[in-house]
């Protein structure tokens, strides 16, 4: 039942992998395109202004033309208002594409087995949806069209300015390499660094992150020193990092100003000596000069390129790898009535993972409104069954049946409609008591209907004592409300689903005694004609059981009412006494 895990091998870049990711978003390809050809339409207005330009300083001499600079201003204007207009369309298309493409791994996040979330950690899904998402879109509405200009604008003026003088334009093009010489070393010492900064940065994020998320544990272990020092560390190998990034930083700048301007010095020098020589015009000299300018910028975005090539890759690779994961089927199976059915397990094997058995040939059954009640060491596997039994997991061997239908012929949304669940610490979420109550249900639900399950679950008290009732907030995690609380708070939302099932584990086990009895109260209402399981942790919830299923290492190893299991099963008999002494 576990997936394996598509290994991620390849650093290329996969196109088809990439193309595929985007074809699932069923992109606007008119934008792209459209953006595209008004991106090249920009670039061509751009190249021609430097060849106006020569004529209009050529003209100088003779006489002022302003039409001609009129012309120019027209065509930079022009330029810039289609070079807009194609930066907003390809924008627009990269937000549809990764507002489709985060839609998209939300939608898979949401309906991954929960086996996935045992092993993944949850920032590392989160980055999927933030960042990865995000260097798509930057390598597509951006890097991409970028490119294909600046290949054009390369192309386009390296031609012009060899049709306007080939011998200059070939010294140029030399020179070339003898820059890429220079500059290359320490592109590539950078984009490590960069590197380097960034893996440093995650951890740092991710150690800073789990520290303050258990800072409680911290205090009470007075642990501070020990986290201080911990963070000083990452901190600390940030900085020299950064040092080195400081470096490489202003060494590169300076360099490449030095190469520019040793370029611009050779081009004026050879430049003058052909203007004096009457083989060249002054005109063509700047218009030279125009061109080697605008060369700068495509050059420097064919490097960035690949960077941004290379970030995309793997980002494109996670992604495809959470895309592959298998979803919980929600299409498959029917409704049904699980009212008045009998629950059964058949000799169910399972493991969590593939070469491991928690479970093994594990039978029993739950007759309905019947209380049935598990008990046996912590490990055992008491939980676990439950967690089959809420279609988390699913069995490797064996059966789960509602009366004759196996519980996976059951629409999953229909089966876990019918189920209730209240756990040692339930879980709320961040949001009014409303809010929790009412969580995953769809109907609209009266203020009286809220406050009679409330009641039932003996919390009226305590939210009508609270500032605002039904609508105050909980807080994360709902740190606002005490565990006997909160507790009672999943009960009444339990009422308020009225599950045929009802499913109960060690739900009063964190609580102290008072909150407890109310909290056991509050149970005994809600099990009122429903099929009742129960992992028990309290002497009386066993004894009033009708049927109490001892689990040991993952295996019933005694079945029967309280008082038969005392009289045959000595390790059930030590159990009680050691377990329950104290009730
Ligand atoms: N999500 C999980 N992944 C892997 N192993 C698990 C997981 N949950 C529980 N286990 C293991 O399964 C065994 C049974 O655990 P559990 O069902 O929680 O026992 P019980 O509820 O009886 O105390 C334990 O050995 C536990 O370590
Ligand atoms: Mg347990």
């Amino acid at each position: 039942m576990q997936q394996m895990r598509v290994a991620p091998s390849k650093s290329q870049f996969s196109f088809k992998d990439f193309l595929g990711l985007i074809k699932n978003t069923k992109p606007k390809y008119w934008q792209l395109f459209l953006g595209l050809a008004l991106g090249l339409v920009a670039t061509g207005v751009q190249l021609a202004v430097p060849s106006y330009a020569k004529q209009l300083i050529n003209s100088f001499s003779k006489q002022f033309n302003i039409y001609m600079l009129i012309g120019i201003v027209v065509l930079f204007i022009l330029s810039a208002v289609i070079s807009a207009a194609s930066g907003s369309l390809l924008g627009f298309f990269g937000e549809d594409v990764i507002q489709k493409l985060r839609n998209n791994i939300w939608h898979k996040l949401l309906h991954l087995r929960v086996s996935y979330f045992d092993d993944v950690k949850s920032g590392e899904m989160t980055s999927r949806l933030v960042n990865d998402s995000t260097q798509i879109k930057d390598l597509l509405s951006r890097s991409f069209p970028g490119l294909v200009t600046a290949i054009f604008t390369i192309v386009g003026a390296f031609a012009i300015m060899l049709f306007m003088d080939w011998k200059m334009t070939l010294i140029m093009a030399f020179s070339v390499p003898l820059v890429m010489a220079v500059m290359l070393p320490i592109a590539k010492k950078s984009h490590a660094i960069g590197h380097t900064r960034q893996d440093e940065l995650a951890r740092f994020n991710g150690e800073t992150d789990e520290t303050l998320s258990e800072i409680r544990l911290v205090k009470l272990s007075n642990a501070e020193q020990q986290a201080s020092q911990q963070g000083q560390t990452a901190i600390g190998s940030l900085y020299k990092i950064g040092l080195r990034e400081a470096i490489y930083d202003s060494v590169a700048g300076p360099i490449m100003t030095a190469v520019m301007m040793g370029l611009i010095v050779g081009i004026l020098a050879y430049g003058s000596a052909r203007v004096a020589q009457g083989t060249m015009t002054i005109g063509a000299m700047f218009s030279f000069l125009m061109y080697l300018f605008q060369l700068m910028g495509p050059a420097a975005t064919l490097g960035q390129f690949f960077t941004t090539l290379s970030k995309a890759s793997g980002s494109t690779e996670r992604i495809q790898e959470l895309m592959q994961e298998s979803e919980e089927d929600f299409d498959h199976g029917t409704a049904v009535d699980v009212e008045g059915q009998t629950l059964k397990v058949e000799s169910v094997d399972f493991g969590y993972e593939d070469d491991q058995t928690i479970l093994h040939d594990l039978s029993f059954e739950a007759k309905p409104n019947t209380v049935v009640a598990f008990a046996g060491p912590s490990g055992g596997g008491k939980s676990t069954i439950f967690s089959l039994l809420e279609r988390y997991y699913e069995p490797n061997q064996g059966a789960i049946k509602i009366g004759e239908t196996s519980i996976n012929d059951v629409s999953l949304a229909d089966w876990r409609k019918q189920i209730g669940f209240v756990s040692q610490d339930s879980a709320i979420m961040a949001g009014t008591i409303r809010d929790n109550l009412t969580y995953g249900l769809t109907g609209e639900y009266a203020d009286a209907q809220l406050w009679a399950v409330l009641q039932l679950a003996f919390a009226e008290k305590f939210v009508r004592e609270m500032p605002e009732g039904l609508d105050t907030e909980v807080g994360t995690r709902g740190v606002k409300v005490s565990g006997g609380q909160r507790q009672r708070l999943a009960i009444a939302r339990a009422f308020l689903r009225d599950p045929k099932i009802l499913m109960l584990d060690e739900a009063t086990a964190s609580l102290d005694s008072e909150s407890e009895a109310m909290v056991q109260k509050a149970l005994e209402t809600l099990m009122e004609g429903r099929t009742t399981l129960v992992i028990a942790h309290r002497l009386s919830t066993i004894v009033d059981a009708d049927q109490i299923y001892f689990i040991e290492n993952g295996h019933v190893s005694g079945a029967g009412k309280h008082q038969e299991l005392v009289a045959n099963h000595e390790l059930y008999r030590e159990y009680v006494e050691t377990q329950f002494n104290q009730d």
